[in-house]
């Protein structure tokens, strides 16, 4: 069953094998270049068939890996980047850089100084893959059914303090800004404070694992989730020349899925602000100082005014902090404006947080009776702490009853490491290039791969080991690559890439009634196989859409 694959240079082959004792799973990693082969212990048992990967099968009372004539995940259908006919791809270059400047498919252009703080002004098209990724129906409808089932996880964990109190125990010893956001809860939970209505903008990001076949969530994002207004852009983008060269490129535009993130995203905060019922009230979006990213988040607020009349103001901490008050009766006040919800798209990394006046505007807000997306709770439940702890053994039968949704849940959990597990950490050391070594940050740009891991992981092991609470190690998933026309800034260059894609979900309740819970279209992103990070805001990675197979 095992497929290889290059990360720089070295090839890996991975598969999924079961001891003969005691039902346990093991990832089996082997990298050729190297020499070397890990046994690493999965927190999948025997007792949950229904999570071994179809490739495998039980033989006596091991399972091992099936043949490689067995029917693939995905019906043996590879995602892969739709080719370009050669000869078209200046044309379609130029036909899509009109479109972005046309229908606002845009973000603020770095090199001019008031791009960040000013609309309308310095913009750039946003990158973007030239056409759509192949992709099939079987990973779509696994990824959506799941959606529902990680916004309901999200708030039961959210609700269980003693969970995220322990969970982060150690983390919060030695990293500072987990500390400070498990202090608001603690704050929270000793002022008896209690969110009736909950209101989560989800994005669980999932790469398909080339050596498995198997959809693997590389994490899931409850805080500041973003891309959902580009995402529709660009799948728009890719219809209308699909649509235009529908000959050419022998392709059917209907088959490039439609992206619902703006529209089902704006619907759920019109009816969160709905349910706190103060018609005066409005939606205050916490951003950065600096906002390139703006136009994505426009997308959003606009619609949510056009749509359903709610006006949005926009503030950074620091100012709401100045501007921001708390009435005796719970009410938010800022500048005038009682706040009914509080949509976080700045807030969720140490950087935003200068100074004092933005922890204090942090904490003004969670005292307040306004809703927040996301509160302090779904905010940690986000972190990658709990996402490795919900990975172990028996834990996701604390917050879930459906057996079937356990297992399914369970299925798409990559191999995820607490590095107190020191025969963990010494296979990292020996071969960095199966692992990511993750701190508890959100944004992009913070993980740690390669020669930087090992040295890392080195370091901490040498002085004494508190500091390894901060991170958590994952299994390193490396997705199909396949050659693909990449376009930033008017050029484009041809580049091996391989794809990340996020379903947005959404979850409304207001005590008892679930009001929504669902899936709101995607992100597909796509980099060059090279690269380690992916972020489309961080300049790594290229938007994409799904032309379904
Ligand atoms: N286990 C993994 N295997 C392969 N690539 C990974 C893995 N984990 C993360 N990555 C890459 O690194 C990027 C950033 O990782 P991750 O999503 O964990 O961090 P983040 O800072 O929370 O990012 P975001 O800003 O998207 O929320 C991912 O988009 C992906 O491209
Ligand atoms: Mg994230």
């Amino acid at each position: 069953m095992a497929a290889a694959c290059s990360p720089g240079g070295a090839a890996v082959t991975a598969s999924l094998r079961g001891a003969s004792h005691g039902g346990r799973w093991y990832l089996v990693l082997r990298s050729r270049g190297t020499a070397r082969t890990l046994r690493l212990p999965l927190s999948l048992t025997t007792t949950t068939t229904a999570a071994a990967p179809v490739r495998c099968a039980v033989v006596g009372s091991s399972i091992i890996a099936a043949p490689e004539a067995a029917p693939l995940e995905g019906s043996g259908r590879r995602s892969e980047q739709l080719a370009v006919p050669p000869g078209m791809v200046d044309e379609l270059v130029e036909e899509a850089l009109v479109w972005c400047s046309q229908h606002g498919l845009v973000v603020g252009d770095r090199n001019h100084p008031r791009s960040g703080k000013a609309p309308g002004v310095g913009l750039l098209h946003a990158p973007f893959s030239l056409l759509p990724m192949s992709f099939p129906r079987f990973y779509w409808d696994q990824a959506l059914e799941l959606t529902p089932l990680f916004n309901e996880l999200v708030d039961r964990v959210s609700l269980d303090v003693e969970f995220l109190q322990q969970t982060l125990a150690r983390t919060k010893q030695v990293d500072l800004f987990t500390k400070r956001l498990l202090d608001i809860h603690s704050e929270m939970v000793e002022l008896n404070k209690k969110e009736e209505i909950r209101l989560g903008l989800t994005r669980s990001d999932y790469m398909v694992d080339r050596a498995t076949d198997l959809l693997l969530q590389v994490e899931l994002n409850t805080i500041s989730t973003s891309s959902n207004g580009l995402a529709c852009g660009v799948s728009e983008l890719h219809r209308n020349l699909v649509r235009m060269h529908e000959k050419e490129l022998g392709l059917d535009q209907a088959s490039v899925v439609g992206n619902t993130a703006i529209t089902q995203h704006a619907e759920a905060l019109a009816r969160a602000w709905a349910e706190y019922k103060n018609p005066s009230a409005v939606v205050l979006v916490v951003v950065q100082q600096e906002e390139r990213y703006m136009y994505d988040q426009y997308w959003i607020t606009v619609a949510l005014k056009e749509r359903y009349g709610v006006r949005t103001i926009r503030k950074t901490l620091a100012a709401i902090e100045a501007e921001g008050e708390l009435r005796s009766d719970g009410t938010l006040m800022v500048n005038g404006w009682p706040i009914a919800l509080v949509y976080f798209r700045a807030g969720y990394s140490p950087n935003d947080y200068p100074s004092e006046a933005e922890w204090r505007a942090r904490n003004l807000i969670e005292r307040s009776s306004a809703i927040k997306c996301p509160s302090i709770s779904y905010h940690l439940v986000g972190t990658k702490k709990v996402q490795q702890e919900l990975a172990k053994e028996n834990v996701l039968e604390r917050f879930l009853d459906n057996k079937g949704d356990i297992e399914k849940v369970r299925k798409c959990f990559a191999g995820l490491w607490s590095l107190e597990n020191d025969s963990i950490v010494v296979s990292a050391i020996e071969s960095p290039e199966l692992f990511v070594l993750k701190p508890q940050r959100e944004g992009g740009g913070n993980n740690i791969y390669g020669d930087n891991l090992r040295e890392t992981l080195v370091r901490l092991r040498k002085d004494g080991g508190d500091e390894l609470a901060a991170y958590i190690l994952m299994q390193r998933i490396f997705p199909p690559a396949s050659p693909c026309y990449l376009v930033r800034e008017g050029t484009y260059a041809k580049e091996n890439a391989v794809s990340e894609f996020g379903i947005f979900g959404a979850y409304l309740r207001n005590k008892d009634k679930v009001i929504i819970n669902d899936q709101c279209g995607y992100l597909m992103r796509t980099k060059a196989a090279t690269l380690n990070e992916g972020g489309v805001v961080t300049g790594y990675a290229f938007l994409n859409s799904i032309f379904l197979t």
